[in-house]
């Protein structure tokens, strides 16, 4: 316990320039972004990006996205085109990444995993923020969890997934969003959508045109069924739950053990849907999940729990 608490602070000045210290050492540090917690490292030193595959269990193969002061930093990395700086001058700071072709740059192949591209987001979360201007490097950061397991909204979260594997994590509190950044991808100047995310479809489309589906020109690794997996099992569109499933409400329900909001509310449910599902997956074997409407970020969050569903199958 006591070693646990010594690498968990409350962020604050003192805090992020003591991590912004042990990213530039070659450390691993989570910390707080808008939408999950991130496992970060200097996205330059191979070292430091090869320890996050190690402390996540994740495949080689599956790239990171580099966290980025702003849209200048993000054009050294990266080759944007007309639709890249449109869709980042209207979302950056904030819930997008996009995926680019590589510049010449100093950021080591591993982040990549052997793609030609790069995914780059600035965050507008002000701990990320901070952490970025004093640590004076890009940082990758995969969202703080085990590998295929529930993403983390709180430092607790991240501790209980990564404590023996992460130097420092610097506690900012539940974050707001509550799900991972759209990330969009490219072929040619048409945009694809990656994966859904903190930002709608909707909002994305409103600026850069329609949507494609990701084709085969553009890899997206991390879009395995498997993922955001809790331990229990998930029946997804249950409106009468089994005797021995706790229900996962979604608008008025009476007999939800919880109830992701219970006004039908779809940015609340995105804030709340990870931790409640890691909740319920310390209650019960088994996890019964209401019908979420598919629009805005109703998108993202069905994927999530499709993906966490699949994992049963
Ligand atoms: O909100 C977020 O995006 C959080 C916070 C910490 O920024 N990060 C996050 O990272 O969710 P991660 O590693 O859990 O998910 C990154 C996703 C994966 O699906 C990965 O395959 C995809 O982005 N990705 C990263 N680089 C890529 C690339 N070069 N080409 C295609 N997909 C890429
Ligand atoms: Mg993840």
């Amino acid at each position: 316990m006591v070693s646990l608490l010594a690498k968990v602070a409350s962020a604050d000045a003192e805090s992020i320039a003591h991590a912004a210290r042990i990213l530039r050492q070659g450390g691993l540090v989570a910390f707080p972004t808008e939408t999950v917690y991130g496992l970060g490292a200097d996205a330059t030193n191979g070292r430091a990006v090869a320890g996050i595959f190690a402390a996540k269990g994740r495949p080689r193969f599956n790239p990171l996205i580099v966290h980025v002061r702003d849209l200048a930093e993000a054009e050294r990395h990266a080759e944007f085109t007309d639709a890249a700086r449109d869709l980042a001058a209207r979302f950056w700071p904030g819930a997008l990444t996009l995926v680019l072709p590589r510049a010449t740059t100093p950021l080591s192949d591993l982040v990549s995993a052997g793609l030609s591209t790069v995914a780059l987001r600035v965050p507008a979360h002000p701990v990320a923020q901070r952490l970025l201007q004093e640590a004076a490097v890009p940082i990758a950061a995969p969202s703080a969890n085990p590998s295929g397991k529930v993403s983390a909204t709180t430092a607790v979260h991240v501790a209980e997934g990564l404590q023996d594997k992460v130097d420092f994590i610097l506690d900012g509190g539940a974050t707001i969003l509550g799900l991972e950044s759209t990330v969009i991808g490219f072929d040619g100047d048409r945009p694809a959508l990656l994966r859904p995310g903190a930002i709608t479809r909707e909002d994305i489309e409103a600026v850069a045109g329609s949507l494609r589906k990701a084709g085969p020109a553009i890899q997206s690794p991390g879009q395995l069924d498997s993922h955001y997996a809790p331990s229990a099992s998930l029946r997804l569109n249950v409106s009468e739950p089994e005797p021995d499933e706790a229900l996962l409400g979604f608008g008025p329900s009476q007999n939800a053990a919880l109830n992701l909001s219970p006004a039908g509310n779809l940015k609340e449910a995105a804030a709340n849907l990870f931790a409640m599902l890691r909740q319920l997956d310390r209650n019960a074997p088994r996890i019964a999940v209401m019908p979420i409407p598919e629009r805005g970020l109703g998108e993202a969050i069905n994927d999530r729990l499709r993906r966490a569903a699949a994992a049963r199958a």
